[in-house]
């Protein structure tokens, strides 16, 4: 288990992605993919009111409300950490205070829960001040629905105006950070976003750590992937992609273990990440990605595979 932050919460160091349950993954799948995470130890699983608005025939809510009757048919749900987040869905767009208000009991309600132990601004919206966000934040602290808070999405000067505005008015503040980061998706966090999260003592849940697949390794010259996700995740496969999954075969043949582990693995192991995400659609899926756990790199495969995903 480890740490977020400066928060109580100990996590599991791989957080189970929800966004799958009832979109890609029907709710037999989603309850067992649940079920054999919780079994393997795994006890941070991360979601948003908006998953998944997207798909057709869906409006949001409905990971959520997966994870609600999983919880409900477990019947225990203190030993979870349960991330969700606001900002996004289509009908409580946004982070003024008023939103936030309606939005959190949307997601108490689908969830089934009288709290939320991870609750993220799912965006960085500029047209409300960052102080009425973050006081719509604090009563919801002091109410006890949400136990603490995180940012997703935010940049550096962003989050330090954030975490500046926390400290001066006396306000609830983030205590991780939610960016998309992964072995080949590294500018936007790396440098001075990863700095400012390791000097303000916060810790990062990097999300697509699997490169929305293409770090599975299914994603080869001259296959196709039946996947919504194929096409982002097929973009990867260029020159730099090749070199990346050259090095994750080796190495996962090397553990004897499978190139998602490794893919995660190298993520887990970067300064300030507390756990990737990552979803899965079945438990096959899962099972190949639960090595990542405790799978440990050593220095010079970590720089092997930092190198081959550089630009
Ligand atoms: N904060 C944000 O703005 C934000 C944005 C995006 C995601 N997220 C969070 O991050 C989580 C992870 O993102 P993601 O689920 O979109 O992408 P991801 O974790 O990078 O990729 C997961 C996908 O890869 C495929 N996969 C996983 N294991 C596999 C295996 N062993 N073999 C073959 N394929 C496998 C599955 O998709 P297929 O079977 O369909 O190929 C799975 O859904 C989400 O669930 C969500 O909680 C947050």
């Amino acid at each position: 288990m480890a740490r977020i932050g400066t928060s109580d919460l100990d996590v599991y160091p791989l957080c189970l992605g929800g966004n799958v349950f009832g979109w890609t993954s029907d709710e037999q799948q989603s309850f067992a993919v649940l079920d054999a995470y919780a079994a393997a130890g795994g006890n941070f699983i991360d979601t948003a009111d908006v998953y998944s608005a997207w798909a057709e025939g869906n409006s949001g809510g409905e990971s959520e409300a997966v994870i609600g009757r999983w919880l409900a048919r477990r019947g225990r749900r203190d030993d979870l950490v349960i991330a969700t987040k606001v900002g996004q869905l289509p009908t409580a767009k946004g982070l003024s205070a008023a939103n936030i208000k309606v939005a959190v009991e949307g997601s108490l309600h689908r969830l089934g829960t009288d709290h939320i132990d991870l609750y993220y601004a799912h965006i960085d919206d500029s047209t409300v001040p960052l102080a009425e966000t973050l006081g719509a934040f604090t009563e919801l602290v002091k109410e006890g629905k949400v136990r603490h808070l995180a940012a997703s999405n935010y940049d550096t000067d962003r989050l330090a105006e954030a975490l500046e505005i926390s400290k001066r008015e006396n306000l609830a503040g983030y205590v991780a950070l939610q960016p998309e980061y992964n072995l080949v998706e590294r500018e936007g966090y790396e440098g001075k976003l990863a700095a400012l999260v390791a000097i303000e003592g916060l810790s990062a849940v990097p999300y697509w750590g699997l490169a929305k697949g293409f770090l599975t390794g299914k994603y080869r010259p001259g296959v196709t992937v039946d996947s919504p996700r194929a096409a982002g995740a097929g973009a990867y496969l260029d020159d730099r992609g090749l070199r990346v999954l050259a090095v994750l075969d080796e190495l996962a043949a090397a553990h004897r273990t499978s190139v998602a582990s490794v893919a995660l693995a190298w993520l887990g192991a970067q300064p300030t990440v507390v756990a990737p995400i990552a979803s899965a659609r079945t438990v096959e899926q899962l099972d190949d990605l639960l090595g990542a756990a405790t799978l440990e790199l050593a220095e010079d495969e970590i720089q092997r595979l930092t190198e081959a995903g550089a630009r």
